[in-house]
């Protein structure tokens, strides 16, 4: 199969897709099972985070993320979730967000299960530190710039909004690739030779024989799937310090990606309200989010909870029956959702 006809496999085939087509409301019963596990336990939702997702399963969760899980490998790419009308704590949001997203893949543990996002006032431009710890525009990329680590799908979700910016954008690298192949073909090749990044990921070793290794191509067809990693800075900062110039053709290459993700047409924005989570392809798809600024203490500063998840693809759909939810079968009192009754429905 060519790349081209393996790109046109995941492409946005009738444009930017539109909210409703990728919004969907979190059922009540949803999240009526899932918030039955809270024991207000302190540690409670770390411990969860901790266990395999099979052991975590609860079959009306799992029955409804497996009807749109597909949509994360191929098609749309991405699903917004929204939870906004029913008025949940942080505690009961992050546990809510915990067994969907162990509903969808295994949870990668690299910066734990779940890392905040959010201004630690500190300056990426001054150290090689993930631009998720400060409040610049990421500008458009995919997630990690480690070699032999992808995340399959990247989970955000909204705790506290900025007081302004911080949207969230999504761009299609299938598309993307039949635009370059269309108007720039003489790109590609500079695009599918390894490149290298920085090395940023903390505990690892940020030496230049390290970042000499940490390379890969920005667009590559293994296993005839599109697997896309961009992100333009970490490539840029890793050439600067092995002081060597970029290859032939990358800074041309890199100015044509940036000059279709600059295009509003090309891109899906949405600005995150409390509770609503976004998960995404992290192959197919790049992301950005937009510049923000926090209000004055004491008002909540922008917090997203950022998570990866893999297999997605092949963690069974079906939760076994015999495996019950250590958070239910362990003593704890079960509770109602503040906001519903026992049926379910939102008072
Ligand atoms: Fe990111």
């Amino acid at each position: 199969m060519s790349p081209l006809s393996i790109a046109h496999k995941y492409r946005w085939n009738h444009g930017v897709p539109r909210h409703e087509e990728v919004v969907l409301k979190v059922p009540h019963k949803v999240i009526h099972e899932c918030l039955r596990c809270l024991s207000g336990q302190k540690d409670q939702v770390a411990e969860l985070l901790e266990q395999t997702s099979e052991k975590l399963a609860l079959p009306i969760t799992t029955g409804w993320v497996r009807s749109w899980k597909k949509t994360l490998l191929v098609g749309n790419g991405f699903v917004c979730l929204q939870t906004t009308n029913a008025r949940l704590t942080d505690e009961e949001l992050r546990l809510l967000y915990c067994f969907l997203a162990k509903s969808i893949g295994n949870l990668n543990q690299r910066y734990g299960a779940f890392f905040d996002v959010k201004d630690y006032g500190l300056d990426h431009t001054k150290s090689a530190i993930p631009i998720s710890k400060t409040r610049a525009c990421s500008g458009f990329h995919t997630d990690s710039s480690a070699k032999h680590y992808s995340p399959e799908v990247v989970g955000l979700m909204c705790l506290q909004p900025a007081s302004e910016g911080g949207d969230s954008l999504l761009a299609n690298a299938a598309n993307l690739y039949a635009w370059l192949d269309k108007h720039h073909r003489d790109c590609l090749q500079a695009l599918s030779r390894p490149t290298k990044r920085d090395v940023i990921t903390p505990g690892t070793t940020q030496t230049t024989d390290e970042i000499c290794r940490n390379e890969f191509p920005i667009i590559a067809f293994p296993n005839e799937q599109l697997h896309f990693r961009y992100m333009r800075y970490w490539i840029t900062t890793a050439y600067q310090k092995l002081q060597i110039s970029l290859p032939a053709g990358l800074h041309a290459a890199m100015d044509c990606i940036d000059q279709y993700l600059a295009n509003r047409e090309h891109i899906f924005a949405r600005a995150l309200s409390r509770g609503e989570m976004l998960f995404l392809n992290n192959r197919y798809l790049c992301h950005s989010r937009t510049a923000f600024t926090d209000g004055p203490d004491p008002l909540p500063k922008r917090t997203f909870v950022r998570t990866w998840i893999d297999s997605v693809s092949s963690l069974p759909n079906r939760p076994s029956r015999s495996r019950v939810p250590r958070a239910v079968s362990a003593p704890v009192t079960a509770r109602q959702p503040r906001d519903f009754q026992e049926s379910g429905s939102c008072r």
